[in-house]
């Protein structure tokens, strides 16, 4: 099976099998059988909306593909709205109809690409919000044991781009996100960079005052589509590199170099860095290796050039000469934000490659 088309860094791919799950019951029947027929004796990989991830050019697993639909209402009190929704969900479509029916909180998460099932897997965040601030539970499959499981937030260890899930690859599928959403239309969360400027035009427009969740989202979608290249026109996966956490003292230092870098005070006396900034100032914003460049409207993201044609080889070239560059100006080593994997469909882990 051709993968190429299913990842949105458009690196060429295909892999052995590919099976596309409609529902938790197909997943039960199908392993009920892994592990007795041989035929089916290979490594099992999990692949949601491809926006995360950068494939081999063979990939020799059984591909599994969670598309279950639905978006099902399971509590509602004045203030609060539950919902659960089946992992094959779109996940910008997801966040639209909340705000649409007057359930709020994922609405500064719009425009992510993906699928809802993958949202826990790295934690997504944007603009002061990540997805454990409104998530309740996840239902999941233990692939090793072939047993499903309801997680609670805390089962999930969520942390920055991070959770138990990505530290443990091809052991879950997530089958069901639960969310708690709120009802009050005057709670924004809008501090962020240029959010609220952009959210307040969108408030004026209708001749309110404070914005809402809707001009929030709106103000979201318009900032992403200035910075952030569509992956079906410019094959990207993304921010390409995490941002990296320093001590306060390294970055006290780095300021007194550098006195416009910009960071984000973290707890324990640490300061994320913006690592767009970081490859900006390295003279690399459009650079990057053949076919592989940095975004001109937002250098942490790397674009391929050469949809279908590119594999992992010609990635690893660019990462390379990035991490270099910035390490030899800053002195501060980007570590990949993706998941790189590898030909068995195990995850890769060569990301310092200084
Ligand atoms: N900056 C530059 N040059 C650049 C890019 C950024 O100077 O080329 C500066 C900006 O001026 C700004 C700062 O860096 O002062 C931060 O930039 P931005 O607000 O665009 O956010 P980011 O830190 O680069 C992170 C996430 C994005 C998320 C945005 C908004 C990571 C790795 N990335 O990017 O997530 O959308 O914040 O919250 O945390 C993703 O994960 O794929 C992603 C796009």
């Amino acid at each position: 099976a051709d993968l190429s088309h299913s990842n949105t860094m458009a690196l060429a791919c295909t892999a052995d099998s590919v099976l596309t799950l409609k529902n938790e019951a197909q997943l039960d029947e199908f392993m009920a059988n892994y592990g007795q027929d041989t035929k089916l004796n290979q490594p099992l990989f999990v692949l949601s909306g491809g926006s995360n991830v950068l494939l081999p050019a063979k990939l020799n697993a059984i591909v599994l593909r969670p598309q279950m639909l639905g978006i099902y209402v399971t509590a509602q009190t004045d203030s609060h709205v539950d919902i659960e929704v089946m992992a094959g969900e779109n996940w910008h479509d997801l966040v639209v109809h909340t705000v649409v029916q007057g359930w709020y909180g994922l609405e500064n998460l719009a425009l992510i690409p993906g699928l809802t099932g993958a949202a826990p897997i790295q934690n997504i965040g944007a603009y002061g919000v990540q997805l454990e601030d409104c998530l309740q539970y996840v239902r999941a499959y233990h692939l090793p044991s072939q047993t499903w499981h309801n997680l609670t937030a805390v089962d999930c260890e969520f942390g920055y781009r991070d959770s138990m899930f990505k530290r443990q690859p091809n052991t879950w599928l997530i089958s069901r996100v639960g969310f708690r959403l709120h009802t009050d239309i005057t709670k924004v969360l809008a501090s962020y960079g240029d959010v609220q400027t952009v959210a307040q035009r969108y408030a004026a427009q209708q001749s309110r005052t404070k914005p809402t969740p809707a001009d929030v989202m709106h103000a979201i979608i318009e900032i992403r589509q200035q910075k952030l290249p569509d992956p079906r026109q410019l094959p990207n996966c993304g921010s390409f590199f995490q941002n990296p956490i320093i001590p306060q003292e390294q970055f006290t230092e780095l300021q007194s170099s550098y006195p416009a870098v910009v960071g984000y005070p973290m707890p324990d006396a640490m300061v994320k860095v913006a690592a767009g900034w970081l490859i900006e100032q390295a003279g690399l914003k459009g650079g990057g290796i053949a076919p592989i460049f940095t975004h001109q409207q937002q250098a942490l993201v790397l674009t391929n050039h050469a949809p279908y044609l590119t594999t992992q080889k010609e990635v690893a070239a660019a990462q390379q000469y990035i991490t270099n560059t910035v390490y030899e100006k800053f002195a501060i080593l980007l570590s990949r934000e993706p998941v790189w994997v590898n030909a068995d469909g195990s995850f890769g882990y060569d990301e310092h490659v200084v």
